[in-house]
C-alpha cells in the first residue's frame, strides 16, 4: 500500500512538473526579451571602435550605434568580428549590422545596404618625421602597409599595383601601424581620424602625416543585410532623432573635439 502510494505520488508530481515546464514555456515565449541585434566591428581602429582594458568594444561608433537604437526603439551589442570579409556575416546572418567605420562604396552597395552617411572622412598618409614623402606619388617605390580590403588597401593598391610584393597588407589597424614602428614599412595609408588618433596618442613615435587631393572624400555608413528593409529604416530614423536633436554633436564633440567637422 504504501508503495503504490509513492509511486501515484511520484506519479502525480512528474505530471505537476511537466505542467509546470509547459506553463513556463509558454510565459517566457509571452513575454520573451527583445531582440539584440548584433553589431560586426572590427575593434582596432580608435577612436572608432576599439577595446578598452577591460576587453569592451568602446569608441565612436559604439556611441552613435547605442544612441541610434536607443532612438530607433531596439536592442544591440558589438561583436568583434574581422574587417576582411566582414560583409560576409551579414550575408551568413551571423552579424544584423556592421557599424565599422565602414566607408560606403558603389561596389560594397551591390553586397549590402547602407544607412544615410554619419561621418566624412578620407585617406592620410602616414609617415616617419624625416621621411621624404610630401606626396601620394611618392610611395611608388615604396614599402607601404595597409588594413586588407579596407578603402585604403584599394586605393593603395591602384596606384602602386595589385600584386605589388611592397604593399604589407595585414589584418588589424594596429598590426599596420606596429610594422611602421619597427620599419617593416616606409608609410601607411589609413583612415584620417584613425590616423590623427594615433598620431595624437603616440607622440614619442615620431610620425607626421601628409594628405593628398588624390584622397576622395568618404562617408561611412552603417549597413544591414541586403534587403532589410526594416532594420535600415530603424537605423535611418535613429540616426536623423540623434542628429537632430544634438545628441550626434555630443557624441562627435567627445571624440573630435579638436578638429573641425
Ligand atoms: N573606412 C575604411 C573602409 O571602409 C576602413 C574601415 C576599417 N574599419 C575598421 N574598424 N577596421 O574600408
Amino acid at each position: 500500500m504504501k508503495r503504490i502510494f509513492n509511486l501515484s505520488l511520484c506519479v502525480l508530481s512528474a505530471a505537476l512538473l511537466m505542467t509546470a515546464c509547459g506553463k513556463q514555456e509558454s510565459k517566457t515565449a509571452e513575454t520573451s526579451e527583445p531582440k539584440v541585434y548584433l553589431v560586426g566591428a572590427e575593434a582596432t581602429f580608435a577612436p572608432f571602435e576599439y577595446q578598452n582594458e577591460q576587453k569592451e568594444i568602446v569608441g565612436f561608433d559604439v556611441d552613435v550605434m547605442n544612441a541610434v537604437a536607443d532612438k530607433g526603439g531596439f536592442k544591440i551589442k558589438f561583436v568583434n568580428t574581422p574587417f576582411e570579409g566582414i560583409f560576409n556575416f551579414l550575408a551568413q546572418g551571423d552579424r544584423d549590422l556592421l557599424a565599422s567605420a565602414i566607408t560606403i562604396t558603389d561596389e560594397r552597395k551591390q553586397t549590402v545596404d547602407f544607412s544615410e552617411p554619419y561621418f566624412e572622412a578620407a585617406q592620410l598618409i602616414v609617415v616617419p618625421k624625416d621621411s621624404k614623402v610630401t606626396q601620394f606619388a611618392d610611395l611608388k617605390n615604396m614599402k607601404v602597409g595597409v588594413q586588407s580590403a579596407t578603402t585604403g588597401d584599394e586605393i593603395v593598391q591602384k596606384e602602386l599595383g595589385k600584386s605589388n610584393p611592397n604593399i604589407k597588407r595585414l589584418e588589424s589597424a594596429t598590426l599596420v601601424m606596429k610594422e611602421l614602428e619597427g620599419g617593416g614599412v616606409e608609410a601607411v595609408v589609413s583612415d584620417n581620424g584613425v590616423i590623427k588618433n594615433y598620431i595624437k596618442n603616440n607622440p614619442s613615435e615620431g610620425f607626421r602625416f601628409i594628405s593628398d587631393p588624390a584622397f576622395p572624400k568618404e562617408y561611412y555608413g552603417i549597413a544591414v543585410k541586403k534587403g532589410n528593409a526594416d532594420l535600415l529604416a530603424k537605423v535611418n530614423k535613429g540616426l536623423a532623432a540623434i542628429k537632430a536633436d544634438g545628441t550626434y554633436d555630443k557624441i562627435y564633440a567627445k571624440y573630435f573635439a579638436d578638429t573641425s567637422k
